[in-house]
């Protein structure tokens, strides 16, 4: 069967990274690849278009893919549309309606950039671990959530952390599968020292291993801690599966362990289709529209590279190419060649075609 890509590229840098992608994706059907591919409008582009952040006939086709490539939105020139039609709402929608819960964030220290990296090279150098966020639920989306005014003046603001069993349950399950195809440990951090969701996050996490992931190592670690070991010794984890609060903080945390923004991947994955097994997915790099680089040519585009490397492997189960792609990209680090966020001293500046260009040669 085809392998149906959707494609939005987006705003500002997203089409420029989107673009070589679109070069690998020609290249390796070439060589018999069969991705069928469909491009759609996100973002601030979107509503140029037609007025809305994403139509209703590409939602459509996002639902309809095997998987979704989105690049990013936003920028300075749609500051002032209304709110429900800002550029972020068009991925909003895409979250909530292909119901992706579990965000991936990968934190990998490339050999060719951890000697030029400010932190202790011994602490980062071939790091290589994944971060599980819960994208759905929690203190993000739980109600209450409201400012009262208490009529002294004073007000009071409320969120509301909420999880359910079946939440946790799903999350859990993501950590353990995808542990078991990289170092067999996942890490579960909550604080069920104060919070009764956590608490419960603990028991559900302990029980989904007990059931279903025995052969998997678990360890639980409470959340600060956790951001403390991840910043002293973050290669005692493989994965960490948290909550909505937790991951963001811990993932943005892991992120600059790895170096810039513009190097960093992420997938978001829903629940396996009863049918067919397979999970809708979305995957984009954690990086922006970069506003104030666009259209010079020279983004980096290895964050929108690697977040296809990630399609591969868990979309279509191209082990073998997504292995291939990520170690194109640390060879052509190796060989020195760096777009200008990474670029240090000695080393050759490309832009984003030329960066794109020799990880295909690779
Ligand atoms: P940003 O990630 O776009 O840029 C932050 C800084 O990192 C900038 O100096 C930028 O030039 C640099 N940078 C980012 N990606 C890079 C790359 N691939 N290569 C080289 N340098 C790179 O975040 P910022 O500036 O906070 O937001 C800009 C716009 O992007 C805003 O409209 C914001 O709302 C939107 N945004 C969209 C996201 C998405 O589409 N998922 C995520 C974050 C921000
Ligand atoms: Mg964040």
């Amino acid at each position: 069967a085809a392998k149906k890509l959707f494609l939005l590229p987006g705003d500002g840098i997203g089409p420029e990274a989107m673009a070589e992608v679109k070069k690998l994706i020609a290249v390796m059907n070439k060589a018999g690849a069969g991705f069928e591919t469909d491009e759609g409008l996100v973002g601030g582009s979107a509503y140029d278009a037609h007025g809305q952040a994403i139509s209703e006939a590409d939602m459509e086709k996002a639902l309809a893919a095997d998987a979704v490539l989105f690049g990013a939105v936003g920028g300075p020139k749609w500051d002032a549309v209304p709110y429900e039609v800002r550029p972020e709402a068009g991925l909003l929608r895409l979250r909530k309606d292909l119901e992706l819960f579990a965000n991936l964030r990968p934190a990998i220290c490339y050999p060719a950039l951890a000697a030029s990296s400010s932190l202790k090279q011994e602490v980062i150098e071939g790091l290589d671990i994944l971060i599980v966020r819960e994208l759905t639920g929690g203190v993000y989306f739980g109600e209450p959530k409201q400012i009262i005014d208490l009529g002294n003046g004073q007000k009071r603001g409320i969120d509301t952390q909420v999880y359910d069993t079946f939440e946790i349950e799903r999350i859990a399950g993501v950590a353990f599968e995808l542990a078991r195809t990289r170092n067999n440990h996942v890490t579960s951090m909550e604080k069920r020292n104060v919070m009764k969701s956590g608490v419960l996050w603990n028991e559900v996490v302990t029980a989904t291993h007990k059931a279903k992931y025995s052969d998997v190592k678990l360890d639980h670690m409470l959340a600060d801690a956790g951001g403390m070991q991840l910043v002293r010794w973050p290669k005692q984890f493989d994965v960490i599966v948290c909550d909505n609060l937790f991951g963001d903080m811990l993932s943005d945390v892991a992120a600059m362990l790895t170096g810039s923004l513009g190097m960093l991947p992420s997938a978001s994955l829903g629940a396996p289709d009863a049918k067919t097994g397979k999970r809708k997915a979305l995957y984009e790099p954690v990086h922006g529209s970069a506003p104030d680089i666009a259209g010079k040519g020279i983004a980096n585009p290895i964050a929108m590279i690697a977040s296809f490397a990630m399609c591969l492997r868990y979309s279509f189960n191209m082990v073998v190419e997504a292995d291939r792609l990520e170690k194109a990209i640390s060879a052509v680090l190796d060989e020195g060649y760096r777009t200008g966020d990474i670029m240090s001293e000695g080393m050759k500046q490309v832009g984003t075609a030329e960066m794109g260009d020799a990880i295909m040669a690779k």
